[in-house]
């Protein structure tokens, strides 16, 4: 088996934010309807917001203490303030959170996040996620995967990684299906699971992003 390429992680669940980066762009990433196995569940996958704070930390708090675990690769009961801001930070860009709602009596409710960090130098892209315990094995787990795997290819990504415990079946299981490897971890209880991404871009990697940025600058100017 070939070690893994990438030996650093781009999204750590760290006690730290910077907190600097701009609001979510929505025209990145079209706002897509996710269908479970049940069929009568629509969920709707879009970019977090910085306003979705709230909806995004009470998700995480419902969540099992094995699922938080399992996703934040240790124990917490819910995202440090710091952590949460980091979240909503994202650009868009190369770093992106994604929820995934379900509309209750009108009201929004989150049932599962991933968060992606592209690296265009290295065309390498982390990710880690995770659906709300009453929407397992629906199938939902595998649609937001092949939907970041989607994106990151559309970016010219063609190393996609994750870090997992080597005691998550699930997320190994899921991983393997969608045709991951499996690598050694960084830690003797992580794996990492990683995927060639076919059918990448073949462009300069992230060139949309430039082309984004200086046609703001054109018109900023
Ligand atoms: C791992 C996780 C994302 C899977 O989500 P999910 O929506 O249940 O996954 P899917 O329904 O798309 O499962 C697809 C396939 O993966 C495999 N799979 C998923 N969960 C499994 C489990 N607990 N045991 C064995 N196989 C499993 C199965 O092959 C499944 O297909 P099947 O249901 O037709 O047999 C979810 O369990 C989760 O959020 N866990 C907690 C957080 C976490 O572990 N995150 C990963 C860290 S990055």
């Amino acid at each position: 088996m070939a070690p893994a390429p990438f030996p650093v992680r781009f999204v750590e669940f760290a006690p730290y934010t910077d907190g600097g980066e701009s609001a979510v762009y929505p025209d990145r990433l079209p706002f897509r309807m996710v269908r479970t196995k049940r069929g009568k569940d629509r969920l709707a996958l879009r970019p977090a917001r910085s306003s979705d704070g709230d909806a995004l930390q009470t998700y995480v708090r419902a969540l099992s203490p094995q699922s938080r675990y399992n996703r934040f690769l240790g124990g917490a009961s819910e995202l440090p303030a710091s952590e949460l801001a980091r979240t909503l930070a994202a650009n868009g860009r190369d770093t992106l959170t994604l929820l995934l709602t379900s509309a209750a009596e009108g009201r929004e409710i989150v049932v599962g996040e991933a968060r992606v960090a592209l690296s265009c130098a290295e065309r390498a892209g982390e990710f880690s996620m995770s659906i709300a315990d009453d929407l397992r094995r629906l199938g939902v787990g595998s649609a937001l995967l092949e939907e970041i795997e989607r994106k990151a290819a559309a970016d010219g990504i063609e190393w996609l990684f994750g870090d997992t415990l080597r005691t998550n079946v699930g997320m190994i299981a899921l991983a393997l299906g969608r045709g991951f490897r499996l690598e050694p971890g960084l830690e003797q209880r992580l794996l990492r699971i990683q995927k060639r991404l076919e059918d990448a871009t073949p462009d300069l990697p992230c060139r949309k992003w430039a082309e984004i940025a200086g046609a703001t600058e054109l018109h900023g100017a």
